[in-house]
């Protein structure tokens, strides 16, 4: 979502742009658009999320998969998104094109903006789900931090933007339905932030094996103990916390803040809840996954 190395001050606008939003000087629509058209490697790797759903967890597990575990291996860098950038922030695509292999990058596109090589299996895709009333819980706080995003009035007017879809990344229904209704004709792996966070060690292995990695298991070990939560906030390029202030108002929150499993219990009225759940009933009903959340 960030563009590291912009100097400017935000208006906070959410551009239309295609049935999606695009935010006014981090996106541009015309380069965005171009997306469709890159030539994809066999190589490439993009990890898809919905916003808040574990994208720069997913950045350090890769870039220690690359390194063999190494936690030293970006410590030359300011941010893991230098490494693994968003594709869809303005001049990213032509760093892209001219990239070494293997090329590693996060988005919160939804699919019919993503290259159209992806539906002929080239590349690979890891989509990271995460429990949405967690989601909206944590973008509200975001949005306190974060200078290109508007600040909510307070948790009451944030939940009802989320449920409209009135923010970068529009309805999280929309989303993950559309990305998994493709998931049968691109190379994907659909992974849950809850499953991270409950055994992290098994998902980083299935990530491995999915990217025909061939770490040993001390070298997956090191992967593992270098991504938890506690060792993540002692990396400064790993929790963001040099993205410059007037991007990210670090006074006014953390990137990693909490990173916990129903934070939203802390947060939901019983009313706020209940329409959540009607909500995710109504707009799930036909969704073949059933998620770990659901018996939580
Ligand atoms: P919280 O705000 O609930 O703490 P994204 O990178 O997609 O913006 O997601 C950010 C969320 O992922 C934050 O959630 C952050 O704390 C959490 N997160 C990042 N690294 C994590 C880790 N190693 N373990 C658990 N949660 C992590």
């Amino acid at each position: 979502m960030m563009d590291m190395s912009s100097t400017r001050t935000y208006n906070h606008e959410l551009v239309p742009h295609k049935g999606f939003t695009l935010i006014s000087g981090i996106h541009d629509p015309d380069d965005v658009d171009q997306i469709y058209n890159l030539e994809i490697r066999d190589s490439d790797v993009f990890v898809i999320t919905y916003p808040k759903s574990g994208t720069i967890w997913m950045q350090q597990i890769l870039l220690l998969l690359e390194a063999d575990g190494d936690e030293t291996a970006t410590s030359k860098f300011n941010n893991n998104g230098d490494l693994i950038p968003w594709i869809e922030i303005t001049g990213s695509r032509e760093a892209f094109i001219k990239a070494p292999s293997p090329r590693m990058r996060v988005t919160h596109l939804p699919y019919h903006f993503m290259p159209s090589a992806l539906s002929q299996k080239k590349g690979k895709v890891i989509y990271i789900a995460r429990n949405p009333k967690d989601v909206l819980v944590s973008y509200f706080y975001f949005h306190k931090m974060a200078s290109m995003l508007e600040t909510p009035k307070d948790f009451n007017e944030f939940f009802e933007r989320f449920l409209q879809g009135h923010v970068f990344g529009c309805s999280w229904f929309e989303h993950i339905k559309t990305w998994y209704s493709h998931k049968d004709e691109i190379n994907a792996l659909f992974i849950t932030y809850e499953e991270m966070i409950q055994d992290l060690r098994s998902v980083v292995d299935r990530i491995s094996l999915f990217l025909g990695k061939q770490l040993n298991d001390e070298q997956l070990a090191n992967v593992v103990k270098h991504s938890t939560f506690t060792n993540m906030c002692k990396i400064p390029q790993a929790s963001y916390e040099q993205v410059p202030e007037e991007l990210l108002n670090h006074r006014q929150g953390r990137f990693m803040r909490k990173g916990t499993i129903g934070d939203w219990k802390n947060h939901f009225t019983v009313a706020q809840n209940e329409r959540f759940d009607e909500l995710f009933q109504k707009e799930m009903k036909d969704f073949p996954l059933s998620f770990i959340w659901d018996i939580r």
